[in-house]
């Protein structure tokens, strides 16, 4: 059994893009450049921020931190959105997720130019990249693909089934998994919240995703011997031992299932830290002009 270690991945692939910056800059190119819009104070989004701003500075990317207070009206945003898109110095921006209710966060994702949505949220991203065209992809399936190619995880052919049917994981994991590519070519089952015999699906599973967000759902009991297990899961569980109060909890009992697997992602440390990654890795696509 192989632990799929996702932060040394992450911090290398960080440093492959700082080289591959200090050619560009060398070459005479511009640094590729990040902007981030917060609104409010909301403490996830200040710490996920943060680290996405920190990423930039490891990366060798100029970044833009663009702060509103929660009262901001959605036509100010969107203004402000219009601006960033017609920044040439912007090569991509994102605008942090959960808004405060009177903004309708589908017409601020909708907004925004889908050449520099690198958080690959816009419709048209979402859907060129269920026909395979180029593309910015979501931050999490990116992740998981890119962890499959690093580890050499075979694909092709193998039976991979997903829990979890969530616009930002589930389908998309599932459009990739089956494309007409390595890594890809799997065989995809979707399971959700109204699937039956849950345990015999996940027992079939060469490949297992468990994107439901519910804590240590998977048991050993669920996985067949020699699977590879990937974890997207992130509960905080209330732990008053720990100085933060919670526990980051995956969505498999790791533990048990481990033993059983031939590679693991735990969590902390698997899936987690090859988000702000792939941000890293979508704005440098962004300033090379890729599609
Ligand atoms: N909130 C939680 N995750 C994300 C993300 O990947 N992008 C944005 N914009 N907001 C988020």
């Amino acid at each position: 059994m192989q632990i799929i270690d996702g932060k040394a991945i992450a911090e290398q692939i960080k440093q492959e893009i700082a080289a591959e910056v200090s050619e560009r800059v060398a070459r005479g190119e511009k640094r590729p450049h990040l902007a981030a819009i917060l609104v409010g104070h909301d403490g996830g989004s200040e710490t996920y921020v943060a680290n996405k701003v920190k990423a930039c500075e490891v990366c060798g990317f100029k970044s833009t931190l663009i702060r509103y207070e929660s009262d901001v009206t959605e036509e100010e945003l969107l203004k402000r959105i219009k601006e960033l898109n017609e920044d040439s110095d912007i090569d991509g921006f994102i605008v942090q997720l959960p808004l405060p209710k009177h903004i309708n966060e589908q017409r601020i994702t909708e907004a925004i130019d889908f050449r520099k949505d690198v958080d690959g949220f816009h419709p048209v991203n979402v859907g060129r990249m269920s026909i395979g065209l180029p593309c910015f992809i979501s931050a999490t399936p990116n992740g998981i693909m890119e962890l499959l190619k690093r580890y050499n995880i075979e694909t092709s052919g193998k039976k991979c089934v997903i829990l979890g049917r969530s616009n930002i994981v589930g389908k998309p994991m599932a459009s990739l998994m089956m494309q007409k590519r390595v890594p890809g070519d799997a065989t995809v089952t979707v399971c959700h919240s109204h699937s039956k015999n849950l345990k015999e699906e996940c027992l079939e599973a060469d490949i297992l995703i468990a994107a439901m967000g519910q804590p240590n759902f998977v048991k050993a009991d669920m996985v067949k011997e020699g699977a590879v297990v990937i974890d997207v899961g992130t509960t905080r569980v209330p732990d008053a031992t720990r100085k933060s109060g919670f526990k980051l909890t995956g969505d498999v009992k790791f533990d048990e299932v481990a033993p059983k697997c031939s590679f693991i992602t735990p969590v902390p440390g698997g899936v987690g830290p090859m988000t702000i990654c792939s941000l890293m890795m979508n704005t440098l696509k962004a300033a090379n002009h890729e599609f």
